[in-house]
């Protein structure tokens, strides 16, 4: 990384104390990184605790044969028992587990003891269809509650979910059911996105005269649109599973058995399948809710906008807040149905005091305005939580501003599909915030930054992230693929695990996250990360968001070409263009300077909100845009052309 432009992130000086009663009260405080750092395993083998195992652990972490790790492997437990039936055993039955909440304004509260029904209905159901331990099954689900059923359903049985997102087509669909090779897919007729019914099961129809193997498909309905049905394949779940028997034994499988797998939205290259498995993935998925977001499960209402297609969902709508009893908010649809309050008016009704969303939303809340979130009572919220990619100073201010009262902490946690839940980040009660920064690895969590010959950066400096010792909810392997984890992830520093994201320390030894490897750009002989000049341009009071790529130029290499969304009021010139390259260059150096920026509605994103560079750069090398399957919206592309100017 350039020394300027280092010099730069590390001109962010605002800084916030954690609230005097959070820091009280706080679930998890200091003690635990001297704890941790005294005896790391000893303070997983503790955490490990805050599960209900049928057979304790003896054995912490058996790393004899690394990279592939095994965490409590002589322990045996049920994590659906531990995400639903325990709370109901413990008294809490009558809690509320979900509260749902569907795009058209329907809502639903599902207590636990209703939740372990449900649960155990479905689990028989499986069963019944013959899934049996060790098989997999695919769900493509909108985000309803089944969502929640089916992947706990899978769980109890020792089956393997594989969750494929709503928006993925049949092709993309299709490669993943063949790759887990699935027995069952799990569907619905649809669900609801931008206020109207959008289908789901035409693309398993679509996918399945691809792939043999599924011999069922069960199907919610949640439309009521009318579906092609297939005899003797297709079945509806409210016919076979609510006929179910709602007592289910669950079985305690070994700390290993697989739990899931998850299949990275691969900008490049095929998706790798990320597999999970059950003890050391729901000891770290419990432990970081807990202390990331210091969830106090009798009072707090905590809310996760992510999509339980992204591994978001899966750790911190599922079997975090779960495993911890928490009382959560589902939402089905998208944040401006039918009014751009939407998600604002939930956070109001349910009276969520914990919200944990990604940058790329946060930053449509500031381009739709500040006084949408004004009108609503916003007054419950205490903890606010980012993730997803690096979330920029102006952003970051605006959400404890704007959303947060000016009062809230902010946990930027940083981490991966890979990493199964959360390694990087703040604690609320404990760390004093820097707008941009993730900061510290958790306790029990190993991080750091080296140079390009795996030596670690001193303070100040910048290079490539890496965690250095195995943690609990580590994958295991990709899916069908040994050597390729080895590849992708252990290879490249010995004996460290690469992330694939570029890094800073500060002068404090903190963390700051500059994006994807691949996305730096190399301008006459300078390292410059896409990050840190869209952070600059955001910083302008002009802009809401943008995305910047490094495009082939003869002369410097690599030229800077950003796509930029402007803020409500603001319009287009050739005035505000040069006012924009000077604002960059002001806060980065001249060498950042954009050589281009074009002014755009939207950008493309994946389902996850990462936005697709590879895409961008396309167009800004004038060639032909490459694969869109993975985007949220595939109409983007052609939007963000007609936009632009014909060549160049
Ligand atoms: C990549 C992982 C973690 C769940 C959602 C994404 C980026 C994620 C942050 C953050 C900076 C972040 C990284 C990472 N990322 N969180 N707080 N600050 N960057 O999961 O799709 O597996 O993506 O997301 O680049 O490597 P994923």
């Amino acid at each position: 990384m350039s020394n300027e432009s280092l010099a730069n992130l590390l001109k962010e000086e605002r800084r916030f104390a954690p609230p005097a009663e959070l820091a009280a009260s706080a679930n998890v405080t200091a003690d635990a990184y001297a704890q941790a750092s005294e005896d790391r395993l000893a303070f997983w083998a503790e955490q490990a605790r805050r599960l209900s195992w049928a057979v304790e652990p003896t054995e912490t972490l058996d790393w004899s044969n690394p990279p592939f790790a095994k965490w409590f492997a002589d322990g045996k437990l049920n994590v659906a028992y531990n995400c639903v039936d325990r709370h109901v055993e413990a008294g809490n039955g009558d809690r509320v587990a979900i509260h749902f909440e569907g795009e058209p304004g329907d809502s639903r509260a599902i207590t636990y003891a209703q939740l372990k029904d449900e649960v155990s209905k479905a689990a028989n159901a499986l069963q019944q269809l013959g899934v049996a331990k060790g098989d997999r099954v695919a769900v493509y689900l909108p985000m309803i509650p089944e969502a929640v059923v089916a992947m706990l359903a899978c769980a109890r049985i020792g089956a393997a979910h594989s969750v494929v997102f709503g928006g993925f087509s049949a092709d993309a669909v299709a490669s993943r059911i063949k790759d887990a090779d699935a027995k069952l897919v799990i569907t619905a007729d649809g669900g609801y996105r931008r206020g109207k019914p959008s289908a789901l099961k035409p693309a398993i129809d679509e996918a399945l005269t691809k792939v043999d193997g599924v011999e069922n498909v069960l199907v919610v309905r949640r439309t009521g649109e009318e579906v092609a049905w297939t005899e003797g394949r297709d079945v509806w779940w409210h016919e076979l599973v609510d006929a179910q028997s709602a007592e289910h034994a669950p079985e305690a499988h070994d700390a290993e058995q697989p739990l899931f797998i998850l299949y990275t939205s691969g900008t490049t290259g095929k998706p790798k399948g990320i597999l999970h498995t059950s003890g050391g993935y729901l000891t770290q998925a419990s432990f970081t809710h807990n202390a990331v977001f210091d969830l106090k499960p009798a009072t707090d209402v905590y809310w996760c906008t992510a999509d339980i297609g992204w591994v978001t969902g899966h750790s911190y709508i599922v079997y975090g807040p779960l495993s911890n009893g928490a009382t959560q908010v589902i939402y089905e649809g998208t944040p401006d149905t039918p009014h751009q309050g939407r998600m604002f008016e939930i956070v109001q009704k349910y009276g969520v005091t914990i919200l944990y969303t990604a940058p790329t939303l946060i930053r449509t809340w500031m381009k739709w305005g500040d006084d949408i979130p004004a009108q609503f009572d916003l007054s419950s919220l205490r903890v606010l939580g980012s993730v997803g990619e690096p979330i920029n100073p102006e952003a970051w201010v605006w959400y404890r501003e704007h959303i947060g009262a000016g009062k809230t902490p902010i946990v930027d946690t940083w981490w991966q599909t890979e990493t199964g839940a959360i390694m990087i980040s703040p604690l609320p009660g404990v760390t004093e915030t820097k707008p941009g920064s993730a900061q510290r690895a958790l306790p029990g969590i190993a991080a750091t930054v080296v140079d390009d010959e795996a030596r670690e950066v001193p303070d100040g400096s910048g290079g490539y992230l890496v965690l250095t010792e195995p943690w609990p909810s580590m994958l295991r392997t990709i899916w069908g693929d040994d050597q390729r984890y080895v590849d992708t992830y252990w290879s490249r520093f010995e004996g460290r695990y690469f992330a694939g994201d570029g890094a800073k320390k500060d002068e404090d030894g903190d963390i700051w996250l500059l994006g994807r490897v691949d996305d730096v750009m190399l301008v006459s002989g300078h390292n410059i990360s896409t990050t840190e000049v869209e952070s600059a341009l955001v910083g302008h009071p002009a802009v809401a968001e943008s995305a910047v790529v490094g495009a082939t130029d003869a002369t410097t290499g690599q030229a800077i070409v950003a796509f930029v969304i402007l803020r409500g009021t603001a319009a287009d010139s050739e005035e505000l263009i040069a006012d924009l390259r000077n604002h960059v260059g002001r806060t980065l150096g001249p060498i950042a300077k954009p050589k281009q920026i074009k002014v755009v509605s939207e950008l493309p994103k994946t389902r996850s909100g990462k936005i697709m560079r590879r895409l961008l750069r396309d167009i800004a090398e004038g060639r032909e845009v490459g694969d869109t399957t993975t985007l949220a919206d595939s109409t983007v592309m052609n939007l963000i052309q007609s936009q632009l100017p014909a060549a160049g």
